[in-house]
């Protein structure tokens, strides 16, 4: 892939640099920052490269037109205090607004555009509706850098398609991303531990079946695991399931114990009447679920075993709470495991927005991990070993 070096001299230049700053808000409050501090050293690099940098993201899923509740704006705020300088602020992606705005920057100055999914070109199926969306977003620059590894699986007009309009580049974060994935699927040193939790295995198959090939464990909690206890014959209670996935599990349940590799299930749950905060829990074994109670966590037990496992490890991934760790009484097993991947000698990933939110809204601290990935889709789809749009488009 190239990169910003082998863009030249930038002095001057306008660059559009693709981040990722879908943060998690609540009304106009950032609740977790990560991505936008991630996003802060290519921004950086390029203004003291004495570009002018024009920074497009998106937020949520607005449907294709302007929506405030999908605003940049407060994220654009965020970055500002971030760099230390003045952002410039642009109300809308390509209009009048966001051409003003980067006809008026000086070298070294830095814009945010607003939103790029208020145009329905950006996420379209259709090429030349993304194209002509990509053909404005690129009359605003002369250079592009893709910096935001967390939508790099996505084929959308500010990732793809502009790639394939202006002198483009990987930004610093995508390359740091993309090393260490590789290093998760290259030849990791063993033993090698995929730690698995979330609300559905309907998302994670893609990776389940490539990494029943590679690691030497998975281990399962989260709301998806009832679906493996599930294909072992056991009652869920009113916990989540997807039933139409348990023929699914019980295949990947066969051929992991095939390839000798461990499916380490939890052994007791802990349960509750209801998903409320404040529902009483009581601890279970796994295969004795009360009927009238869901699972909200993984148990005691299973928490301590799965910590045992990941330290003992060289490799880890982890992808997905193990409990609903916002509320305290299921955190357990999510504390537990990120815990555990603090004390791994080697390599411990965290992969993904939400499990990297839930790590620093536990109390962790970025430091303690051998890296968080800022991608949550893109790096599982990266460790399916799927090719990733984003990606290709800047090899060729
Ligand atoms: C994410 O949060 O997963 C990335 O920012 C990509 O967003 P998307 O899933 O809405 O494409
Ligand atoms: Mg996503």
């Amino acid at each position: 892939m190239k990169t910003i070096d082998d863009l030249g001299d930038l002095r001057g230049k306008r660059v559009l640099v693709r981040s990722d700053l879908n943060v998690p808000l609540d009304g106009a409050t950032i609740t977790d920052d990560g991505r936008v501090r991630a996003s802060v050293p290519t921004i950086r690099r390029l203004a003291d490269a004495g570009a002018k940098v024009v920074v497009m993201a998106h937020l949520g899923r607005p449907k294709g037109a302007p929506d405030p509740a999908y605003s940049l704006e407060p994220v654009a705020v965020r970055l500002a205090e971030l760099l230390g300088k003045d952002v410039t602020f642009a109300s809308d992606t390509v209009g009048a607004s966001a051409q003003e705005v980067v006809a008026g920057l000086g070298d070294g100055e830095v814009a945010v555009l607003e939103n790029v999914r208020f145009n329905a070109g950006e996420t379209s199926k259709d090429a030349a509706e993304r194209g002509a969306f990509a053909d404005e977003l690129a009359a605003l620059g002369d250079a592009f850098v893709s910096d935001g590894f967390g939508v790099v699986h996505r084929k959308q007009a500010s990732v793809y398609d502009i790639a394939e309009r202006l002198p483009a580049a990987a930004g610093g974060l995508v390359l740091a991303e993309v090393d260490v994935l590789r290093r998760l699927t290259e030849d990791p040193e063993r033993p090698y531990t995929v730690v698995l939790g979330g609300s559905k295995v309907s998302d994670k198959l893609g990776v389940i079946d490539n990494l029943i090939e590679k690691a030497d464990a998975l281990l399962i909690g989260g709301g998806m695991v009832f679906t493996f206890l599930a294909a072992q014959g056991y009652g869920v209670g009113s916990s989540l399931l997807e039933s139409d996935q348990i023929d699914t599990v019980k295949g990947y349940l066969a051929r992991a114990a095939e390839k000798g590799v461990d499916i380490v299930l939890p052994t007791d749950v802990v349960v509750a009447p209801e998903f409320s905060a404040d529902a009483p829990p009581t601890t279970v074994a796994a295969d004795a679920m009360p009927a009238d109670q869901m699972g909200l966590d993984i148990g005691p037990e299973s928490s301590e075993a799965f910590a045992a496992r990941v330290a003992a490890s060289r490799t880890v991934f982890w992808n997905g709470p193990m409990g609903v760790f916002e509320f305290p009484a299921f955190a357990g097993g999510t504390k537990a495991v990120a815990q555990a991947l603090t004390e791994v000698d080697g390599l411990s990933v965290v992969g993904g927005g939400d499990s990297a939110a839930a790590v620093r809204r536990l109390g962790f601290a970025d430091d303690q991990f051998g890296h968080i990935s800022t991608g949550g889709g893109a790096s599982l789809e990266f460790l399916e070993g799927r090719e990733l749009p984003g990606l290709q488009v800047l090899e060729g």
